[in-house]
């Protein structure tokens, strides 16, 4: 790899990014290629510089034998958590025209519907998810959205449900109205997603490679835009994963660029980056 040495605020080498790259691999699963060497200098600068340390191999070092505190940290300045409310809509759509009204007739004796978001990132996607909900369900049905993610930062945010309003920018003035409230005086600028959506999330921190603690079945997963960072044998482990934690029948979706194609036989799209259980 040939990295041109610039004039930077910490020294950075390759034998650092290395280190680095395996680490969070390690971790998380994320493949980082080569490319990302500046993206790393630039998110871990501010880790070396908060940490009053010289340059990136003490950073390294620090790592090591800090592990327990700034691992977190680490693992949340490397992460990428592009989001949005309503990302890649006609998911939501399908779930409005296609599968809430099959799971509302299939589930009609215990009325309940149980979805995980895996990788919700800051929160737009469980948002989405349970506003769609609302607006499809019937209201005395008992309707339950786990979202968990590895970054514990955008969590916190996902749990505050605050967010600025060039974010909402897309939703309509009507579904604003009625699932978010307008900021006044020092929060002018800003919306809060209503208690009533919220209340439908669990939020919770979550390794996707690590054990998985839940025991029930989902009527439908979201892990979008995540198995893009992962390598061919994670994607592929995680694809029968998911396949065991759907109830039968059930339906997976996945991001834009992502494919379950040559990774899982259980499956079957059936409409853009939408799959289903075969049984
Ligand atoms: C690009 S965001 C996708 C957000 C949302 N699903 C969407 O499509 O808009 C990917 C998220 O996956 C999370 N992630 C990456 N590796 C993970 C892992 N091993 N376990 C759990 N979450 C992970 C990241 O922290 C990040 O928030």
């Amino acid at each position: 790899m040939a990295v041109l040495e610039k004039e930077r605020e910490f020294k950075f080498t390759v034998d650092d990014f290395n280190f680095l790259r395996k680490l969070s691999n390690e971790h998380s699963g994320i493949q980082v290629p080569d490319e990302r060497f500046d993206m790393f200098y630039s998110r871990l600068s501010k880790r070396v510089r908060k940490l009053g340390l010289s340059n990136f191999k003490e950073y390294c070092q620090y790592l090591t034998h800090h592990s327990d505190n700034e691992f977190t940290e680490f693992i949340n300045a490397i992460t990428t958590n592009l989001t949005a409310f309503f990302r890649e809509n006609h998911h939501f759509e399908y779930l409005r025209d296609v599968v809430i009204p099959e799971v509302i007739l299939r589930n009609k004796a215990s009325r309940q519907i149980k979805i995980w978001s895996a990788g919700c990132s800051t929160g737009e996607e469980p948002y989405s998810l349970a506003i769609t909900l609302k607006e499809n369900v019937p209201a005395d049905w008992d309707v339950k959205i786990l979202a968990t993610d590895l970054d514990t930062n955008v969590l916190q945010t996902a749990l505050e449900g605050v967010y600025t309003e060039d974010r909402i920018s897309g939703i309509s003035e009507e579904r604003l109205k009625r699932w978010f409230m307008r900021g006044k005086s020092a929060q002018l600028g800003q919306v809060k997603v209503r208690t009533e959506i919220q209340q439908l999330i669990q939020f919770k921190q979550f390794n996707l490679l690590k054990e998985w603690p839940m025991k029930c079945h989902f009527d439908f997963i979201f892990c979008r835009n995540v198995l893009i960072y992962f390598d061919r044998e994670t994607k592929t482990i995680l694809a029968n994963r998911y396949n065991e934690m759907l109830s039968s029948r059930s339906w997976l979706f996945i991001g834009h660029s992502e494919s379950l194609n040559q990774l899982s036989s259980d499956f079957s799209l059936v409409a853009c980056t939408t799959y289903r259980k075969n049984k």
